[in-house]
This record gives C-alpha cells, structure tokens and sequence, in this order.
C-alpha cells in the first residue's frame, strides 16, 4: 500500500529585482527544483513558489537613475527573471512579486500580531542623512576614507582594501554616494522587533533533533554562536522616500525590505492557493500537517533561522520544517571573476549551452552540507561529456537501431537471464536513490545512478548486439538483448528525471510512453513499439566553452560592476552577522590566486577632486589597456610615472570609486607620503609578465 502523499511547500530566495540571474543563483534554484520535481514524481502534493524580492532602497535609486518608476523597473525584471528561470526548466509553480495586495495585506496583519503581541517597540535612532537628496542613507550609501588604512572611496560598513568593519560615522569625510553631499546625523523613530524576547522560543525550535531539525547540524552551530553573543532587537523600518509598503499606524514610516521578503513566500502561495483553490491555512496554520521547505544560501541564514521563525511564530502561524542551507558557488577554483570571464550570466550560459548539462553537473556536486560547490571548467565538460553522453545516452544509442531496422520498433516480451538479472539489479536502487534525494544527497544519488549506468554498458559489452546481429539464428535472443538495454536506459531515465527535465521529454517521446512516475522502476516495459531513434544530446566542445568565457567577459565589460549575488542590498548590521569572521593570516591558497603582473604605465594623470589619487592607464600586454586609480599622489608628479614599468595586481575585481572605475591596484612601500616608492621590476622584465 502507497504511504499517505505529502502536502510540501517548497521555496527559493527572492532574487533581488535590480539584477541579473547569473550561475550563482541558479545553485539554489537547481537545487531546489530537483528537490520539489522528485516529491512531484513520488506522488507527493508539492508547491514550489517563488517571486522578484522588489522593495528597498537600492531598487528605488536603480530606478530613479534609469528614470522610469520603481514598478516599471520591477516589472521588467521580473520578465527577465521568468525568462531566465525557465530557461533552466525551474518549474515553479507560481513566480510571483513582494509588490503585491497579497503581500501588502500578510504583512500588515502579521505587524499587527507582533505588536498585539508586544513585540514591537518604537526607539528614536540616530542616523546618517543626505541633506541634499532629504533621505536618510543605508551604510552602503555612504561613501568616504577608511578609519583603518585610510583608503579612499570606501563603503559605510567595510574596507574593500584592508577588509575593516566600522560605522559609516566613522568615515573620513564621509559623503552620500547618492548625491555626494556630506551626510548630516539625524534622528529619527524607528520600529523594532524585539527579537530578545524571542530567544527561549528560538531556542527551543533549533533544538529540535533528528528528522525534526530544522537545520543542518553546520547551521545549528553558527546559531548557537549568535545566542551566545545575544540576540538583538530588529530595526523593521526605513523612513521615506523607500519603496516598500507603508506601516500601517505610522505614517511616512515603511517596513524594512527584509521584513516583508520572506512574507513574500506566503504571499506567493496565496496568489497560487486562489488561482487554483488550495487552501492556504492548511498549510499556515500553527499545527499544520504540512511541509514547508526554504531553501537558502548561507549568508541569509540569520534572517531564515531567527527572524523569520520567531516572526511567524508570534503572529500566529506555523514554523518552518526545514531552512536547506547551501553554500556558494567558485568557478574554476575562485570567486565568479568579471576578469576572468568567469562571472557567468544564465543568458550568457544558455546563449551557448544546454541547462541539462549545467543541471546535471550541479546534481553531481551539491550535498545536504553548506560547503561552496565550484564550476571546474574542464571538470565540467569531462564529466557532462563521459558521464551524461558516455554512460547514459549512449546505452540508448547502442540498442535502439537494431530494433527498429530488425523489429519494427518494438520491444520484445520476454528477457534473457543475464538481462533480467542486471535489470534486477538497477530496480533494487530504487529506495535508496530516492532516500538520497529526499535527503539532498545529490551528489550521491549521481554516483549511485552512474555506477548502474556501468552496470548496463557492462551488459552491452558482454552480450556484443553488433556481433550478434551478424550471426545467424540469434534473432530471437538479439531481440530480447536489445529489449534489456531499452528497458536499463528507461530505468536510469527514472532516476534521472528529477535532474534532466527536457531531456527526459525527449525520452519518453523516444519510448512512446507517458510522463514517468518514480513508481515506475518497478515495471518493465516489454511488448511495447517505442520511436525511431534520434539523437538527443551531443558532447560538449571546448569551442563551446572559450565563447561562453569571452561573451561573459564582454558582456560584463559593458555593465557595471554589479555586487555578487548575496548581499547586494546588505544595509545594516544585522545583515553583518551573517558573515564569518576572518583573522589577519591567509592560506597559501588565498594568496596563490593573487594575480601579479608586470603593468606599464602608459599615462598618468590628476583627478580632479582627489587630493591622494592619481589616475594611472596600465599596459599589462593585454588588448586594452587598465585604468587604475592609486593613492600615490603624495609621492609622484604624473610625468615621473609615465613609460615606469611596475607591479599590479590585476585580478582584483573592479570598483566603482566616485571618479571612475578601478581595474587593479599598484603595488607601492614606504610609510607614506613622500616616502611611498612604487615597486619596479629589473630590466627583462616586460609588461604582462606573471610576478612569481
Ligand atoms: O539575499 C537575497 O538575494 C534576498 N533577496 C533574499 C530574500 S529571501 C526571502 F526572505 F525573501
Ligand atoms: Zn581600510
């Protein structure tokens, strides 16, 4: 007897609606639309829901600096987006916006509750403002020199060049990067989440064991590290001009984009339970039998494991069963580079690839652990190349011709013993694949499928159909030969088909048989006229991959450099606590992906504005030249620079400095000012060269 279905609700982060979906976000989405299609494929009731994260400020400005209205923007983007997720074959079930009634009415109820609750308090702040643009400026906002190195043009939180934390008020001649005029403190009221109060119930809901964690055992950990430092209370609102939703009692006064983000998972499942009369509550309400999944990344772990929980939990609805923790994504071993090429976009993917391949790969490098999963570039096409064409497809390809030229197509209804036998052996898999699933273990589920795939070319290379087929009087036995390895190819197609959607379409149309089911690797398919043939997915050329890279890179070149996928609109804080710590040492490996190269410098100039900077044009032998501003100006008059070899690091990412964009840094010594002499290589060395 089939056990009970499952009602699961399933989600993926918000994507913010001022970016591009690129390969770092498409990890958890893979991830979790494998997840939601193999429940789906079990029999389970399962909802994947999703939406465009839409408020805050970032958003707002993007949209005043494009000059159009921040629901044009959000509007556009969400086309984008929808476009790029099916692309992939993200099969949500409903992709929705925070910008909606929906939205609007949960979180005004549930701030209701909270404060019926007594859990909100309403404190006067003092804060940053731009008198100019009369906006008070999240951290990233403010723009000015670091209190620590004393590098110029950082942002109000942390030194991109020595890594510091600080307050934007501790900023050396802090200015608005919104209108660079200098910020004045302000007061101002603002709304708390007394996230304190919530501690015991917090903890009590962590410490759940076994299959009732909510948590990996990695994220449960770094909770309890943020217990030990105690939990502060939330600042949930912004004041105006924000692009948000108003506080229902507080006028002027908005809900902080991370207030009514998450809301906007339920919001999502409301917009779908009432186009296609679910019932919500049933999912929602506190003692619900239901499931409800969140798969994150880990730098937005903090508001999915404390914020979030504690919020539903006092206004009235269930918890989560589970917070998925994934880590992020490296290509090639690094952080996506702009640089590099490697900064990949999910347009610029599809432009050159097929999503199976990326999907496939991913499956075969993603866990239930935390831990980063890298894109290895050449690993990537030698595993797509030898294990999803070589093992997979391939088994297909080695039986299917014989059957139509000498069996019209169909299959016979009897097997050999060897078949029956190797067939025996890939259906016994079938509850510990789905057990790896269900598990997130894809990476073990891959290794487990492919290790069958083995076993089926094994039984190919053993029973020889091409010499067969020359012998005589062996046509019955090639038949029912050929009818095994037919029906290994389908099994596999089972296990697979979470993974491979559109190749599994291809499949069944193949076989000539309805959308499979899990269920399905019971039976055999026999006696059955399946289709001609065709081919259905080709090796992946390394020519594929070098215009990838190169359409990335320009692609990139042409935009600005945009912040990397999680923490764009990191704006205060709490959002910090998210990262981890770091102390001063590095591993050789961090410092072996320093790139050094001999530069020279083709000009230099003054920057209008600076009094540290010079502006530097650097021949690092590459067909364009870097532009690079460095804090030398105490030590070098341009003229000294200009037709100077000397050292840069050319892999740092671009930043946007208030007078332009810098593609490097120099490398100079000396205490400073007129002593700051820039490293110069001896003679032979020549622009380009790799410093060792
Ligand atoms: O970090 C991010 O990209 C956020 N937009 C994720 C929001 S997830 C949820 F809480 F809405
Ligand atoms: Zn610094």
């Amino acid at each position: 007897m089939s056990a009970k279905p499952r009602k699961i609700l399933v989600t993926s982060a918000l994507p913010y609606a001022n970016g591009s979906i690129h390969l770092g976000h498409l990890v958890e989405y893979i991830q979790t639309d494998i997840w939601s299609r193999f429940q789906r494929m079990s029999g389970n009731e399962c909802h994947y829901v999703c939406a465009d994260d839409t408020h805050g400020t970032p958003i707002m400005l993007r949209a005043e600096q494009e000059g159009i209205t921040p629901e044009a923007l959000i509007e556009r983007v969400h086309n984008e987006h929808f476009t790029d997720f099916k692309g992939f074959d993200i099969a949500f079930d409903n992709y929705y916006s925070t910008n909606s009634d929906e939205n609007r009415e949960l979180s005004r109820s549930i701030y209701k509750q909270l404060k019926a609750n007594n859990l909100i308090d309403i404190r006067t702040i003092e804060q940053l403002y731009d008198p100019q643009k009369e906006m008070f400026l999240p951290d990233r906002f403010v723009k000015g020199g670091c209190p620590k190195c004393k590098a110029e043009d950082q942002y109000g939180d942390s030194c991109e060049a020595c890594g510091a934390t600080y307050s934007p008020t501790e900023l050396i001649k802090p200015y608005s990067a919104v209108s660079g005029a200098t910020p004045v403190m302000k007061e101002s009221e603002h709304h708390f989440f007394k996230l304190g109060e919530c501690e015991n119930f917090l903890k009590q809901w962590l410490l759940e064991s076994g299959d009732k964690a909510p948590l990996q055992t990695e994220a449960a950990n770094k909770i309890s590290e943020w217990f030990e430092s105690g939990l502060k209370d939330w600042d949930i609102s912004r004041d105006a001009p924000y692009f948000g939703f108003e506080i229902p009692d507080a006028p002027g006064k908005y809900f902080y984009v991370w207030l009514d983000a998450p809301i906007g998972y339920m919001a999502s499942f409301k917009n779908l339970c009432d186009k296609k009369g679910l019932d919500f509550d049933s999912y929602w309400k506190p003692d619900s039998e239901a499931e409800v999944y969140h798969f994150i990344g880990k730098d937005i772990l903090y508001f999915h494991a404390l914020f979030w929980p504690a919020t539903l939990k006092f206004s009235g609805y269930r918890t989560p069963t589970k917070v998925c923790v994934h880590g992020f994504l490296t290509v090639n071993g690094q952080k996506m580079s702009k640089s590099r090429g490697t900064f990949i976009m999910a347009r610029t993917y599809l432009n050159h690839l097929k999503p199976d391949y990326l999907r496939y790969y991913f499956a075969a490098k993603l866990s239930d652990r935390i831990e980063d999963i890298d894109l290895n570039m050449e690993d990537f096409v030698a595993r797509v190349n030898s294990n999803l064409v070589g093992k997979y497809i391939n088994i297909a390809s080695r039986s299917a011709g014989f059957i139509k030229k000498r069996y019209d197509n169909k299959l016979c209804n009897k097997l050999d013993a060897t078949g029956q036998t190797m067939l025996q052996t890939i259906q016994a898999k079938q509850a510990d694949i789905a057990a790896l699933y269900e598990a997130r273990q894809f990476s073990e589920a891959m290794r487990e499928i492919m290790a069958l795939a083995d076993i089926a070319n094994e039984y190919v290379d053993e029973t020889k159909p091409w010499v067969l087929a020359k012998e005589e009087g062996q046509e019955e036995n090639l038949h029912q030969i050929c009818t095994s390895i037919v029906n290994a190819f389908r099994l596999l197609t089972i296990y697979l088909k979470p993974v491979l959607p559109p190749l599994t379409e291809q499949v069944e149309d193949f076989l000539n048989i309805e959308p499979l089911v899990w269920t399905d690797a019971e039976s055999l398919l026999l006696g059955h006229e399946i289709k001609p043939y065709k081919h259905m997915i080709t090796r992946i050329e390394q020519k594929q991959i070098d215009a990838l890279l190169a359409e990335s890179a320009d692609t990139l070149k042409a935009q600005q450099p945009s912040p990397a996928r999680h923490g764009e609109q990191q704006q205060n804080k709490e959002d910090k606590q998210i990262t981890d710590s770091t102390d001063d040492t590095i591993q050789f490996d961090d410092f072996a992906k320093v790139d050094l190269r001999i530069a020279r410098i083709v000009k230099a100039d003054h920057v209008e504005g600076a009094d540290k900077l010079l502006q530097l044009t650097l021949d690092i032998g590459e067909a364009k030249t870097r532009n690079v501003f460095a804090g030398i100006k105490s030590a070098y008059a341009p003229e000294d620079l200009e037709g100077k070899l000397t050292v840069m690091v050319a892999n740092l990412a671009p930043r946007k400095m208030r007078f332009g964009i810098s593609e490097g840094m120099v490398l100079a010594a000396g205490p400073g000012g007129k002593e700051l002499w820039i490293l110069e290589p001896h003679e032979g060395a020549q622009p380009g060269m790799k410093v060792k």
